[in-house]
């Protein structure tokens, strides 16, 4: 094994959050912390593609330090600079960024008849070896972090990879993967099975490659119905949290916390509690305390989960919006249990200044005086 001797952490807050320790304060990041709406991010990345950027060590870890520069100790993670679709190219699927309307598979696999599929179930992916860039980048990041804040790795849930791999891109309709779960039940499950497997591997390479605590993207869980979601997103996001430290343990590396952020999926956050994840990543249309009161006496951490679209408000909406979700989070009477997040990715546009206020107001709001 490598041996990466890597600078001491200075600041683990959320890893013992994460872990359900009581805390000083509620540690802070955003999903997509590093991205479109910081100039630094344009300037960097110049008009480099943006897989060229994600395959690229250098400029995937000066990407993902950008907002831990900028913000210096307002933010306690960063995330590593890459994206969910990588897996779907490590199965060999084409996959191209398109400037202002987001991934595009030129040739989807739009059903279980195509020559495709057979070919992705039967071939052999080596994840070590196809994604060896992200482990640099990690390592490199690592190194460059000198311990300011934790490292986090990441994945795209097994549900929300097969709706790219068989819409092609962004949808409305989702017509083509709703034809496969309504007609095709048992294709989905198998190749669900085969990206759960390769998930698992992805994820523990990334640890071993330096990353610290992991979190599994399910953006489409809820294009579920409650009863979908049991049986096409819930098994296999479960198998990534049973497995994973499994394969930790026999890689011989110490085990990390895992969050699972299923957005939309507000039907099954009870379900989500019971699915062996440290932390539980809610979107703006939970309801912070009857959140907290679902999770009720479980070792269960919540993230999140302020509504993104609050940043383009005024700097008293954003204080409402804050102290709201520090009571609805029952931060004062618990000191544990929540990660700050907002509920889903930082959107363009948002001024970087109205985002340093946010988290300067949780800072503020959150203080033990
Ligand atoms: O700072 C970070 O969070 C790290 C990097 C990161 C990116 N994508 C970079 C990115 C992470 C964690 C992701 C995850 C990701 N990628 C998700 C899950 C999170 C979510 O938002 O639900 C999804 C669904 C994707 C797929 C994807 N990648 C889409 C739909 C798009 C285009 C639309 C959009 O919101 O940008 C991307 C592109 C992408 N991924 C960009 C970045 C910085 C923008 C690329 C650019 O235009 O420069």
């Amino acid at each position: 094994m490598e041996d990466h001797s890597f600078p001491a952490l200075q600041n683990d807050l959320i890893l013992r959050a994460a872990w359900g320790q009581t805390i000083e304060r509620p540690p802070i990041w955003v999903m997509r912390q590093a991205g479109r709406y910081l100039p630094e991010y344009h300037q960097a990345k110049g008009n480099r593609d943006f897989f060229e950027c994600c395959r690229d060590p250098e400029v995937a870890s000066t990407l993902t330090l950008q907002p831990i520069e900028r913000y210096g100790g307002l933010l306690d993670a960063a995330i590593i600079f890459s994206d969910i679709l990588v897996i779907p190219q490590a199965m060999g699927m084409v996959v191209e960024m398109v400037d202002k309307k987001g991934p595009h598979f030129p040739d989807p696999l739009r059903t279980p008849q195509d020559k495709q599929y057979v070919e992705l179930l039967q071939r052999k992916v080596d994840v070590a070896k196809e994604l060896d860039y992200v482990y640099k980048a990690i390592t490199l990041t690592r190194k460059k972090l000198q311990g300011r804040v934790p490292l986090f790795g990441f994945c795209g849930a097994p549900w929300t990879l097969l709706c790219y791999m068989v819409e092609g891109g962004g949808t409305k309709l989702f017509k083509e993967i709703k034809t496969w779960i309504y007609k095709y039940p048992e294709e989905t499950k198998t190749l669900l099975q085969k990206i759960t497997e390769l998930c698992v591997e992805y994820l523990a390479l990334q640890v071993k490659a330096g990353a610290q605590i992991v979190q599994v993207f399910d953006s489409w869980a809820g294009e579920l119905s409650p009863a979908s979601f049991k049986k096409f997103s819930e098994p296999y996001l479960a198998y990534i949290a049973k497995h994973l430290p499994i394969r930790l343990k026999e890689l011989g590396l110490e085990q990390v916390p895992m969050v699972v952020f299923p957005k939309g999926a507000w039907y099954a956050l009870d379900a989500c509690c019971n699915m062996g994840y440290q932390v539980v990543g809610l979107d703006w249309t939970h309801d912070p305390a009857e959140s907290v009161q679902i999770v009720g006496d479980r070792p269960v951490v919540l993230q999140g989960n302020a509504d993104p679209g609050a940043l383009y408000g005024t700097h008293e909406s954003i204080t409402e919006v804050v102290t709201g979700m520090v009571k609805g989070f029952g931060w004062a009477e618990r000191k544990k249990g929540w990660i700050a997040n907002l509920g889903h990715g930082i959107t363009p546009f948002v001024k970087p200044d109205d985002l340093k206020f946010y988290f300067e107001e949780i800072h503020r709001l959150t203080k033990t005086q």
